[in-house]
Order: structure tokens, then sequence, then C-alpha cells
């Protein structure tokens, strides 16, 4: 991973692979033009890097000259293309090769059709290391692509974010979401996990997800998922872990520019965790940190059967319900606990005192990640 400016971005084309795109590029280039010299135009800035490594590879004699043009701001692609070095040198009749860096809009390909319009050249190719078809709008033919990427923002081996990145032998991919805090809550009966939540999601932005809620709300308004779960609840079967997560990804989706998550109630088991963690690692995300309040048991019960006798819960008025309730929490999170510890991302926060304390302790862990 690298930040630049205030965006990360992930690994994504190795320089061994661009290497061979360019190699498969030169291969087919030199076969076309045959016995001509033909002169290799670079798009400055982005194509120094592909130009240089291009011309190296290149067989035969040929001449490189560059034009300068420039249209991106930030991660947009702009029409408003500015020529700040036209062609310096007379073309005509010339076998003229345009090496792109990337061909993104076309808005720069309709510029350089423009540029070329009265030139005489006796024929003009496009060449591009890169394309992304989907975000392509005109209807210039390309000649040779070196490979096809998603519509993506890209830096590196000569594409720039803001100014930043062109210097990297290799190309890296925008993450989708960024920095994103993503938070497992746990804790056992009766230690404030909901008083807790509430206070973590109002000071660092995230949205809670309560497994409960998402269940109850997708049967409630009869979801397809809804319906799909409530298929197995009637049986007296489980609801797979599937349908479950597909859930949670629906909710995911439906909160894209979310600071972050917290996931109340699921994982309970690895296979919930593994899924959880395929289905963050396809938003470019991941689990930050599993934060669970520690409480001794004792303090526990003294607070759940006081909580019993005000609130008239049925499941907080029996002492050994209440500890069979405890001992059940830690039988089913000790595997948890060992999934998220093994990664470094297991945090117990003393759950004893009083709520604003909870609260520092808590904050002071999540400040850290
Ligand atoms: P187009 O005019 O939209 O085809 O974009 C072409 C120019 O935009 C390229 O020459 C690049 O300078 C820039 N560009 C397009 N896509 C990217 C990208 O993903 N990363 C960095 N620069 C890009
Ligand atoms: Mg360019």
């Amino acid at each position: 991973m690298i930040n630049l400016h205030n965006k990360q971005f992930k690994p994504f084309i190795s320089s061994e692979e661009i290497q061979n795109a360019i190699s498969n590029m030169v291969d087919k280039i030199s076969k076309d033009t045959g016995d001509d010299i033909p002169v290799f135009v670079g798009i400055l800035n982005g194509s120094f890097m592909f130009v240089s490594d291009f011309v190296k590879k290149y067989p035969k004699p040929c001449e490189v000259t560059f034009i300068k043009l420039a249209s991106y701001e930030g991660v947009r692609s702009t029409e408003d293309i500015q020529r700040l070095i036209g062609i310096t040198q007379n073309l005509a009749g010339r076998t003229v090769v345009v090496l792109e860096d990337i061909i993104d809009t076309g808005n720069t390909l309709a510029e350089i059709h423009r540029i070329f319009k009265n030139e005489k050249v006796k024929s003009l190719k496009i060449a591009t290391l890169f394309h992304k078809p989907e975000a392509y709008k005109k209807d210039f033919k390309i000649h040779y692509i070196g490979m096809k990427i998603p519509n993506k923002f890209i830096v590196g081996y000569g594409l720039d974010y803001d100014g930043l990145g062109r210097n990297l032998p290799e190309i890296y991919q925008i993450k989708e979401t960024q920095f994103m805090t993503n938070l497992v809550l746990f804790g056992p009966p009766g230690a404030g996990k909901g008083t807790q939540a509430e206070f973590l999601k109002t000071k660092y932005n995230l949205v809670h997800i309560s497994t409960g809620d998402v269940f109850r709300f997708n049967i409630k308004n009869e979801t397809a998922l809804g319906m799909l779960a409530k298929s197995y609840m009637d049986k007296g079967e489980l609801v797979p872990d599937q349908v479950t997560i597909d859930m949670l990804e629906a909710e995911v989706e439906k909160n894209a520019s979310a600071n972050g998550f917290i996931f109340d109630g699921f994982p309970r088991t690895n296979a919930q965790a593994e899924a959880l963690d395929t289905l963050l690692e396809s938003k470019d995300s991941s689990i930050s940190a599993m934060v669970a309040l520690e409480v001794d048991d004792e303090i526990l019960v003294e607070r759940l059967v006081g909580r019993g006798k005000t609130s008239g819960r049925a499941d907080d008025a029996d002492e050994a319900i209440i500890r069979n309730r405890i001992a059940e929490y830690y039988n089913k999170t000790a595997i948890l606990k060992d999934y998220y510890s093994a990664q470094n991302k297991y945090f117990g926060v003393d759950g004893v005192g009083s709520v604003e304390d909870i609260t520092v302790r808590l904050s002071k862990v999540i400040d850290n990640l």
C-alpha cells in the first residue's frame, strides 16, 4: 500500500508485466512499420517512462520526439486540454506512431488528431500502454494497446496523482474505500456494549451494524434475503453464513461512504470471520480491530441482577441463567479472540468504571489503529 497526498493506492501491475506488454507492442509495431524509419511521438508528461523503455527495446532505427499536453486535474479527466509544446519538426511523409501512457476518455486523443490534421504524415498510428475501455467516449481507432484496465484511477510508471507517483516503477490502483475503521465489537452480557457502540458510532462517524437488527429489518421488509433467511428459520435450521454475509454486504454497500463499521453480533465462528474478511477485502478494506469489553464475571452478575430488578427482563432475573449466558459468551468468543489475536487485531478493554472512563479507554485503542 502507498499513500499519495490524501489517497491510498494498492499494487496493481508489476514492472515485469509492464515490460512484457511493452515487448509485445514493440514486436507488432516494428513488424508493421517495415523498412520505414518511424517517428515515435511521446505525449508528455505521462509517457516519458513508457517511451524510454519502448525505444530501448525497439530493434531498428527510429526517431523520438515529444509533445506536451495537459488535461488531468486530481483524479478526473477534463475536456480542457492545454497544448504546452506542439510539433517542433516537419513530419510530412513520415510514419508516425504516437506513444501514449494511457487513453482514458479519449479527450487527449481528440486533441492529438487535431494537432496532426495538417501535418501531411504518411501514416499516423496510435499506441497506448494502458487503455480504459469503459471510460472511452470517442471513435478514434487505437491501433496498439498494451493492456486494457478497469475504469479506476492508477498511478506509477509515469502516471501521477496531482504530481506525485510518476517515479514508481510499477502501477498502483486507487483504493475504493479509504482509511476505514472497521470494528468487531464484543462484550459479555452486561458489559455496556450498547452504550459504548452508540458513543463510538457518533465520535468516529461509523455505521453500527447489529446482525440482529439487520435480520429483523430484512424479514420485516420481506426482502429477498429476509425471505430466504426466514425459510431456514421456519424449518428450525440455522441460516447459512452466506445469507448473513449477503445481508451484511447489502448494509455495507448502502453505506459505502461511511468512515467504517461496527460489527455487532457477527462474526461468531471462524468461517464467518473469514467470510467477513473476504467481504471487506472486496471493498478494498479490512477489519481494523476486535474490541472486547472485559468485565469480571461477579461484576457482570451484580449488574445484570440489578438491571433485572428494574427492567423486568426475564433473562436478567435468574442468577443461574445469567451465569450461563456469561459462560456461553466466553465459550463462543474464545475462537474469535484467537482469530483476531493471530492478526494482532485483538484489543481487550477494561469495561469496569464509569461510562466516560470506558469511553476514553476505547478511544485510545481506536485512535492508535
Ligand atoms: P483522456 O484525455 O481522458 O483520454 O486522458 C488522458 C490523460 O489523462 C492521460 O494522458 C493521463 O495523463 C491522464 N490519465 C487518465 N487516466 C489516468 C489515470 O488513471 N491515472 C493517471 N493519469 C490518468
Ligand atoms: Mg498523458
